[in-house]
């Protein structure tokens, strides 16, 4: 695939710990990394998905391309947590034009807020596996405010919003151009500061995705209250082993919380297993900050029997002028923001 150059796009992931900016470019002999950057936020200015302190990320997000060396505007970003349904659903097969009525019409009994709070948007994924009268198809239903708040504070950084995209979809986009389809069921869970995303794909095909509200924050609030510090020094203790925290107060407050994410991250696998008694996840592949934690990968192969890996988002992708050290430290983190510079202007 050649990109053009105006129909290039760079990828920008608004985390609420840390915003992640790449530019990759199509040349002849495949992609080429051409920028990254990371900046953290500070705590606060992205809470449960909304953006909190606008100012400050609006000023974020124009420091990071310039520091990035980033010229081009058109971005891809992407949303996702509870403002963000994504459900596969069956409908009768039917005429296109009158698909759409009956999606919003099924779409209401599956999403927990007003039909006229959300952007719809559907893919049909063909026949359904149960019922040759049926079609499946994979149902999205993002809220509003939660795009335009999204899109606001790109417009006021200066940049244009081309495609607002979902955090599991972009993964599953990086995920695609750099391994091979498995003939197994594949999970990928990321693991931010806040939020948890998780899509089962067989082939490569989503069929499965829940998000929930865990992430590596939840560490920083159990350091903070066993030590009583700030949200900075809480931080420190937890990345940094020689810190302060005793190895046992870290191991427990580690062990604690990546046991919470297991039971959760099994819950749904179970869930899906009903759905599909006879399919079988043999890999779970990590991304995220979250994915860093070994204790947490150790315990989640544990528990599910699959393989567990974490991503490499430039796996196939040149690495151009950029350290590959540096790149597999900061890749799970990387990973949406991969996927989503990878969009093109008439995706949809
Ligand atoms: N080695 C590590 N050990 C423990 N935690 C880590 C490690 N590396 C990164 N983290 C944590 O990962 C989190 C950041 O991950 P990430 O960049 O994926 O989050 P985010 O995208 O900003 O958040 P979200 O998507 O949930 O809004 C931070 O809380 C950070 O402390
Ligand atoms: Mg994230």
């Amino acid at each position: 695939m050649v990109f053009g150059k105006k129909d290039h796009l760079v990828g920008l992931d608004i985390g609420s710990a840390s915003l992640k900016v790449c530019e990759i470019a199509g040349t002849k002999k495949g992609r080429v990394l051409k920028k990254f950057g990371i900046s953290p936020l500070p705590y606060g200015t992205i809470k449960e998905g909304n953006i909190v302190d606008h100012e400050n990320i609006v000023k974020a997000i124009r420091e990071l391309f310039k520091n990035s060396g980033i010229k081009e505007k058109n971005v891809a970003l992407s949303i996702g947590g509870y403002s963000v349904i994504v459900k596969k659903i069956n409908v009768q097969t039917m005429p296109d034009d009158q698909l759409l009525e009956t999606i919003y019409f099924e779409a209401e009994q599956y999403i927990p807020f007003d039909i006229n709070d959300v952007n719809i948007d559907f893919q049909i994924l063909g026949e359904s596996e149960v019922n040759p009268n049926q079609m499946s198809v994979l149902l999205v239903a993002a809220k509003k405010d939660i795009i335009a708040e999204y899109m606001d504070v790109v417009q006021r950084a200066g940049l244009i919003p081309v495609i607002i995209d979902v955090d599991a979809f972009a993964l599953q986009n990086t995920y695609e151009i750099n391994y091979d389809i498995e003939s197994e069921n594949v999970a990928l869970i990321d693991i931010g500061a806040s939020k948890t995303s998780l899509n089962i794909m067989k082939g490569n095909v989503s069929v499965f995705n829940r998000d929930v509200s865990l992430g590596c924050h939840q560490i920083n609030e159990r350091i903070i209250s066993i030590k009583n510090c700030s949200y900075e020094e809480s931080e420190t203790l937890k990345l940094d082993e020689d810190a302060g925290l005793s190895m046992d107060e870290r191991q427990d407050v580690i062990s604690s919380i990546v046991s919470d994410w297991c039971i959760e991250i099994r819950r749904a696998i179970d869930f899906f297993y009903s759905t599909y008694p006879d399919d079988h996840i043999g890999k779970i592949v990590l991304s995220g900050g979250g994915a860093n934690i070994s204790d947490f990968r150790n315990l989640l192969a544990e528990e599910t029997s699959a393989e567990v890996e974490i991503i490499d988002p430039f796996k196939k992708i040149d690495k151009g002028q950029f350290d590959s050290n540096y790149l597999q430290q900061i890749g799970p983190q990387a990973s949406i923001c991969t996927g989503l510079a990878i969009r093109r202007v008439d995706d949809k």
